[in-house]
């Protein structure tokens, strides 16, 4: 099984002392920045911890560079034997939204807890947390004591190529004493990847993901739309779509209204003058219009959230276009009916799997 198969590495000599000393963890967190061995650390921990007849969940909350599930998600795999490593399958997937934890750092530390709770409900005797390379300055520390606190890891194991992971240290021993932390140098195979690099893995992951996907549409009226430039208050009534559109003389295809703000999705691009923003503002009575051109939405990566799925997604989806009333996107999801709110994340793909941009408003 490629996914988790720590190849013919050897297997340095700390790592052998590492396992020795996570063996009575309930949850392990590795943490070090980027291509410094954490995921071939944890494959290895895996692969140990299988012998002792353990049931681990490995929670890859690596956003950007995942191993067991795709960019933008975390995901976790609950593994009981060397079987499960032949086919795993991922168990949870949590939306993150973009390929790196700038600008989503909230849903990286809710995604993070949520996923541990689960496999924890789901049985695991353990869990080993990747993380992203995302280690230096105030966001990054802020980030990674968020997800400790929250997930009370027993051990850290730290992989640092000089002291690079020192203050961050520092600080979890001041917080958390009991917290046994376990420092490592990057393993010396360990090959460096480059920004390209890292792009055409994601990509890989994306295309191999969204290669069964199918063109669906969703019905507005049935979902929730958040975060993107959505998330504002209730949908507009088709009466008031229809209403605005007849007043501006062009489509209005989805709005929303907040306390004091609207949103609008329009067919085309519009330069929304005073007078059209004045007319708006009085017939909806809001201070604050928005409104956006539906071509800016293609391509937006979507998160598909079950109705009894709490948090988790059913699958993720790229947006083609928003009609009237209905959206249109590709998803290898089947079960449409059963998709209660829809994330918008800030990464754009092709409907191939390519990285093509990035949604203004984050
Ligand atoms: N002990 C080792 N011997 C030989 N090669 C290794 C060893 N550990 C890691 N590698 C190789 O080095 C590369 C980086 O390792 P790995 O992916 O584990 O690092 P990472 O810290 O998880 O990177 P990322 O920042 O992408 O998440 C991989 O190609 C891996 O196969
Ligand atoms: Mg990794």
């Amino acid at each position: 099984m490629p996914l988790l198969n720590t190849g013919d590495y050897e297997n340095p000599s700390d790592w052998i002392s590492v396992f020795k000393e996570v063996r009575n963890s309930k949850a392990v967190m590795v943490l070090g920045g980027s291509d410094t061995g954490k995921t071939t650390l944890i494959k290895y921990l895996i692969n140990e911890f299988l012998k002792i007849d353990k049931r681990v969940s490995f929670v890859d909350s690596d956003v950007g560079q995942s191993t067991i599930g795709v960019p933008t998600t975390i995901s976790s795999l609950l593994i009981s034997s060397f079987e499960d490593l032949k086919m795993p399958k991922v168990d949870s997937m949590y939306f993150v939204g973009s390929n790196s934890p700038h600008g989503n750092l909230m849903q990286m530390v809710a995604g993070v807890k949520r996923t541990v709770e689960n496999s924890f409900a789901s049985r695991a005797d353990l869990v080993i947390m990747d993380t992203t390379g995302f280690i230096d300055g105030a966001a990054a520390y802020e980030l990674k004591y968020q997800k400790i606190s929250l997930t009370q890891p027993n051990s850290i194991v730290a992989i640092q190529k000089e002291k690079e992971l020192e203050f961050l240290l520092r600080l979890v021993s001041n917080a958390f004493p009991s917290t046994k932390i376990l420092r490592l140098d990057p393993a010396s195979g360990a090959v460096v990847k480059s920004p390209s690099e890292r792009q055409a893995n994601r990509e890989k992951l994306f295309s191999e993901y969204f290669s069964n996907a199918k063109e669906l549409e969703i019905n507005l009226d049935a979902v929730s739309l958040r975060r993107g430039p959505f998330g504002r208050g209730n949908p507009l009534s088709q009466l008031k779509l229809y209403e605005l559109s007849k007043l501006f003389g062009f489509e209005v295809l989805y709005g929303e209204e907040g306390i004091d703000d609207a949103l609008f999705i329009t067919q085309s691009s519009v330069h929304m003058g005073t007078t059209f923003l004045s007319m708006a503002q009085n017939y909806l009575k809001k201070t604050f219009i928005n409104i956006l051109d539906q071509n800016e939405l293609r391509g937006s990566i979507i998160g598909l959230g079950g109705r009894n799925s709490r948090d988790f997604i059913l699958g993720l989806g790229i947006i083609e276009k928003v009609e009237e009333g209905k959206v249109r996107l590709v998803t290898p999801v089947e079960d449409l009916n059963q998709i209660g709110v829809i994330t918008f994340g800030s990464l754009k793909l092709s409907p191939e799997g390519k990285e093509i941009g990035k949604m203004k408003f984050y």
